[in-house]
């Protein structure tokens, strides 16, 4: 790890944020950014989501999308969970309007579990418990694109805590569809994956980095 690290607040969550509220100043997670691997071309990093609600919302990630690589492949990213439980609310825009979502999942991942966004989905890692959820990834070196997560304020769903310790999951209404929230979980990775080509290189993978093959519904 080069150690670089750094905090996001409650304050540079608001544009995505369900309600506004105080404590502005609050750290919602820290990232730990790793170096790139001179052969794979991957970087590590680490990210912990700490507890604590976001007014009603549980505490997330600000969300963002992944470009497309030089020949028009959408980058996909690997997670697996360290510490903690964690949601990767995942989902699909029409590439004609970004307001209109095509596929929406909510992978939920426990503690050892290996998660891939697959390319062309945008997402939004959830804390859903009331202690840390860390989490480590890898991915190629890209910068992510934040603004259509800000503009349309966050993901197209919210998860607000309820009484009865589930999750209540409202639209966001800036969106213009979204399909119903489908609930999934990972299957084992795939040993072709393992060389982790596949994140700088996806193109050569397309067939094992589809929904279907990732992940089983629950
Ligand atoms: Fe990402």
């Amino acid at each position: 790890m080069s150690g670089k690290s750094y905090e996001k607040t409650v304050k540079e969550l608001s544009p995505v944020l369900y309600e506004h509220f105080g404590e502005q100043e609050r750290a919602v997670y820290r990232v730990l950014r790793g170096e790139v691997d001179k052969n794979s071309k991957v970087r590590y990093d680490e990210t912990t989501i700490f507890p604590g609600l976001l007014g009603r919302e549980l505490p997330k990630t600000f969300g963002h999308y992944h470009p497309k690589n030089s020949i028009g492949v959408g980058f996909p990213e690997l997670y697996k969970v360290l510490e903690g439980r964690v949601w990767y609310l995942i989902q699909k825009p029409r590439e004609s309007n970004l307001k209109i979502i095509d596929e929406i999942y909510l992978i939920e991942a426990n503690c050892g579990e290996e998660v891939i966004i697959p390319p062309g989905f945008g997402h939004v890692s959830i804390n859903p418990e009331n202690k840390n959820a860390k989490m480590a990834n890898w991915g190629a070196e890209f910068e992510n694109d934040y603004n259509t997560y800000k503009n349309l304020r966050g993901a197209c769903y919210y998860f607000l805590k309820s009484k009865n310790e589930l999750a209540n999951i409202e639209k966001n209404s800036y969106y213009e569809a979204v399909p119903e929230l489908v609930k999934i979980r990972s299957k084992k990775l795939s040993k072709k994956l393992k060389n982790l080509e596949f994140l700088t290189k996806p193109e050569k993978y397309l067939n094992l980095l589809t929904v279907e093959n990732c992940f089983e519904r629950i």
